[in-house]
């Protein structure tokens, strides 16, 4: 069974649907590439995976429960299960970087102090910014700011982190060292990774299967390879004008 499935969700805001019948899933341990139009759902399809949205019909299943409609108790159970990489996620600026990444722990858990410590530790361990620890937002590059945003979507050590836009506003150098964190800490800590990114060539790279949403459906779910020599019409529509864009 798939750790999750989107079945057939349709979700509308004021009567218009963004997403219109999406279906797809997530294997365990895989890393999942979203990519698509901007304005298309990408954003929202994640959201609905720990209920900050529900479908307007369809379901979100994660591990077996539906996730739209389970207990409180249950929803809770499932969002420790999942970390979250906000698109834009911005760290708080009057915060040092492990007062950062402790943050979803401090309000979501009741763990001890030490523990939470070591949690940290252990999180800016695998994105390599221990040095950074006691330094502000300010004073680290943009690079080392989304690295510490990954530190803080795995701190609570759950099985699946969701990661909307990691590279965004990033240089293409630094992309990569982001990515490559990506694919290291799916494997490394064998992390569920479903990735909503505008970057094609980093989902290439990283990615086990690809996802191509248009018009709230998905018209692939495929590995790389299979994606980019696809003859479906969408498909490479999709692909000319990322070369476009990228030339
Ligand atoms: N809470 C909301 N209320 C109304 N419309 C929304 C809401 N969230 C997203 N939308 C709309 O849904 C569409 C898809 O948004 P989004 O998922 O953020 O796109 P993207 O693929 O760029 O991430 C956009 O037109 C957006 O305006
Ligand atoms: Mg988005």
């Amino acid at each position: 069974m798939a750790l999750i499935e989107f079945q057939n969700v349709v979700k509308r805001f004021n009567g218009s649907a963004v997403l219109d019948g999406l279906s797809f899933t997530v294997e365990k341990g895989e890393v999942l590439c979203v990519v698509g139009p901007s304005g298309t759902g990408k954003s929202v399809t994640l959201k609905h995976l720990v209920r900050l949205l529900t479908p307007t019909s369809g379901r979100v299943v994660f591990d077996g429960i539906d996730v739209a409609s389970c207990d409180d108790r249950t929803l809770e159970s499932v969002r420790g299960r999942i970390g979250y990489l906000f698109q834009g996620g911005a760290l708080l600026a009057w915060m040092t970087v492990a007062e950062n990444v402790a943050l979803p722990l401090e309000e979501c858990t009741d763990l001890p102090d030490g523990e939470i410590a070591r949690r940290v530790e252990r999180a800016l361990e695998s994105v390599e910014l221990t040095a950074a620890a006691e330094k502000y937002p300010a004073e680290i590059s943009g690079g080392m700011q989304k690295r510490a945003g990954l530190a803080r979507a795995i701190v609570r050590e759950s099985d699946v982190v969701l990661y909307d836009e990691p590279t965004s506003g990033l240089d293409p150098v630094t992309s990569v060292t982001i990515n490559g964190l990506i694919r290291k800490l799916n494997r490394t800590l064998d992390i569920t990774s479903v990735v909503v990114t505008h970057d094609l060539q980093g989902a290439l790279t990283i990615a086990d299967r690809i996802l191509l949403l248009k018009n709230g459906r998905a018209v692939i779910c495929a590995t790389p390879d299979d994606f980019v020599r696809s003859d479906n019409r969408e498909v490479k529509e999709f692909l000319a004008a990322m070369k476009g864009e990228t030339l």
